[in-house]
């Protein structure tokens, strides 16, 4: 069985585009894969948050992933400071990261950009300690987006870099998951092409968003003066609305609205009210879950307590080996 990794940074509410883009994804690997996927809570780090949003966020991020379907059972689910493991191969890699090479990585670019009063030392081996994540498992495959290629490439460079010192196949090389045309793009309720965080909060249909909510944000999505010939073409506000209703209703319903604006007779407001119902069909039972797991710290506690136990099991025979090859042994 192949191993998977994958990090999720602790950042804001799962909305529809995560969810359908990642999380979707992550649920249906876990049945196939042996999957690792942990909260990546050191990496928070690199931009200085309070404690109280440190905790609060995990612990939101870890409730809504569980809410979506993400089972302790299967996959180790766990938080990455709970696997100190971690530290200890971030440490060892560093030593064989090279400054100009990690400066040269465009996410690190970006972040001098944006943050140029915290570019601490975190960010510059932030590729590191992502490869540290990853190889701690040994870990084949990565389920990463495009934004993530770079990162991914340093990963293999660090695992093949300690191969080659040590002259031993050791670290397996990861790659990066594919999947292909199960890669859903969902769109955003501005008419863009893309559902976001950044791109505004009007924009996403949070999983924790109350139904009253959804309803009041579909209806303002923004649409067009509605079609004048019959069969034309849709424009671009017009087309993503459609994508967004077949990602969550029923072919029929998507067909029947499909007919109408062929037809010049599409109500956009009756379109709108049929997709906001539609997504409060999926959302509102992911909406309660949210609820009663968030209230369960019996349930939480649990969940992280076993998947810290299978990944540090996981990662201590790793280091152990690691540990050996380097040249720390005991006497
Ligand atoms: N950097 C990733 C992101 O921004 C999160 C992450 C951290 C990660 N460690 C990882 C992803 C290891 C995959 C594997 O989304």
């Amino acid at each position: 069985m192949e191993t998977v990794v994958s990090g999720i940074r602790p950042t804001g509410n799962l909305h529809l585009g995560n969810y359908f883009g990642a999380v979707k994804n992550f649920v249906s690997m876990q049945q196939s894969h042996r999957c690792f996927f942990f909260i990546a809570d050191y990496h928070s780090l690199t931009t200085h948050p309070t404690p109280e949003n440190l905790h609060g966020n995990v612990k939101q991020v870890l409730v809504e992933y569980l809410a979506a379907g993400l089972d302790p059972e299967k996959a180790t689910l766990y938080i990455q400071s709970d696997v100190p493991e971690t530290a200890e191969l971030y440490l060892l890699l560093n030593m064989n990261a090279y400054v100009g090479e990690l400066q040269r990585v465009n996410s690190f670019k970006d972040k001098v950009r944006k943050q140029p009063d915290n570019v601490n030392a975190g960010l510059l081996t932030y590729p590191t300690l992502m490869a540290a994540d990853v190889i701690l498992h040994q870990a084949s495959k990565v389920p990463v987006g495009k934004d993530q290629e770079q990162n991914l490439e340093m990963m293999r460079t660090f695992a093949r870099r300690f191969n080659n010192m040590y002259q031993r196949e050791y670290f397996t090389i990861p790659t990066a998951f594919n999947f292909g045309q199960d890669l859903v793009k969902v769109p955003g309720l501005d008419g863009s092409g893309k559902m976001g965080k950044s791109e505004g909060a009007a924009n996403a249909v949070y999983l924790m968003e109350e139904p009253a909510s959804i309803r009041k944000k579909v209806m303002r999505a923004v649409t067009d003066a509605g079609p004048t010939e019959p069969n034309q073409e849709k424009p671009e506000v017009i087309q993503n609305l459609f994508s967004l209703m077949s990602i969550v209703s029923k072919p029929e319903t998507v067909q029947f609205f499909d007919e109408q604006y062929n037809q010049c007779q599409i109500r956009y407001g009756d379109m709108k009210k049929q997709l906001a119902e539609d997504i409060i069909l999926f959302t509102d039972p992911i909406r309660q879950r949210i609820e009663s797991i968030s209230a369960d710290q019996a349930y939480l506690s649990k969940v992280a307590r076993m998947g810290a136990e299978k990944a540090r099991e996981s990662a201590s025979k790793t280091l152990k080996e690691v540990r050996e090859i380097i040249g720390f042994r005991s006497f």
